[in-house]
């Protein structure tokens, strides 16, 4: 029924090297028919939660990937896009690094790749030659790739697709902002100090300029937990200014704790490595409380 993929966009396959040559864009409809059909497909789903912050290494991805197995863990059918193009990471936060994409052979539809701890997820990883090799792409191929994967996949019916960003406001941000249909929501990742708080301003401002509302602020590596005392050692907290100013909620402080780089070391769920800890308690309250505004707002 299925088989290895051969994606319209001539993604080199992985261990065929060159992802240095750029695939043509010219091949497959245009990119008008894509974002129409991606829209189409994607607002069969009942939520997105597009995780963004503009600031790099603030913890993207830990948040999308928790919030996505937090949310599975609660019986939702859940989706996460890793619209990442250059450093892509949600394969191995999963664990599921060695996954591979198959392709229906009827109709050409990719099927999603399935995490072990039940998410439907995927990553433009699979498509890249194994080793150092850099994607070299210009944003009309950054833009295609997602929006073609987005539209191609037979996700089936998922309650909430959550999407990990690239940092800045570059192509792929733009995209996922112009594809993702309503309803939609920004969750923006902070962290203390002065340089995440004035480019995670701009990330704020992007979202309202693009119309996307924000459901609300997490503040991730927030505090040390010290015998229950919180030790703000990154710097003081900015998410209730932030909050305040932009008029947008707190949904999250999560800890600075080392058992997160265990858990992404591991390709394991901070429910798994850490239960009981206070890092699985912030992850699980914002889990509930993200579930808990989709409810209130009758989405889900
Ligand atoms: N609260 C935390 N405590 C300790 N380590 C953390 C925490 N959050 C994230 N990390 C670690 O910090 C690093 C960066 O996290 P992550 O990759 O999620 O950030 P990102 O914002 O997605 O980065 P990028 O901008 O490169 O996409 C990872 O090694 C991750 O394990
Ligand atoms: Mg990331």
């Amino acid at each position: 029924m299925s088989s290895k993929p051969s994606l319209r966009l001539q993604v080199p396959k992985k261990g065929t090297g060159g992802a240095g040559g750029a695939p043509s864009t010219r091949s497959g409809p245009g990119i008008e028919v894509l974002f129409q059909r991606a829209h189409e497909k994607l607002s069969r789903f009942k939520a997105h939660l597009i995780v963004l912050s503009g600031k790099g290494g603030v913890g993207k991805t830990f948040i999308a990937t928790s919030l996505a197995l937090y949310l599975a863990k609660k019986g939702l059918r859940v989706g996460l896009f890793d619209a990442d193009e250059t450093g892509a990471a949600v394969p191995f936060v999963l664990g599921e690094r060695n996954a591979e994409v198959l392709v229906v052979e009827k109709t050409k539809e990719l099927l999603p790749l399935e995490s072990r701890y039940g998410i439907k997820f995927m990553s433009i990883e699979p498509f890249l030659p194994e080793g150092e090799t850099p994607l070299l792409w210009e944003g009309a191929l950054r833009t295609r790739f997602i929006v073609d994967t987005l539209s191609n996949t037979r996700w089936g019916d998922l309650d909430v697709m959550v999407y990990d960003l690239p940092p800045g406001t570059g192509d792929e941000v733009i995209t996922i902002a112009q594809v993702i249909p309503p309803p939609r929501f920004a969750i923006i990742v902070s962290s203390p100090g002065q340089i995440a708080e004035s480019v995670v301003r701009k990330a704020i401002v992007f979202a309202q300029k693009m119309q996307l509302p924000i459901m609300g602020l997490v503040e991730n590596m927030s505090y040390v937990d010290c015998n229950g005392e919180k030790v703000e050692v990154l710097g003081k907290s900015t998410a209730d200014k932030l909050a305040k100013e932009y008029d947008i909620e707190v949904l999250a402080r999560i800890p600075l704790d080392p058992a997160i780089r265990r858990a992404h070391d591991e390709g394991r769920p901070i429910y798994e490595v850490a239960p009981g800890s206070e890092i699985d308690y912030t992850l699980a309250e914002l889990a509930e409380r993200v579930y808990g505004l989709l409810r209130v707002m009758r989405i889900l």
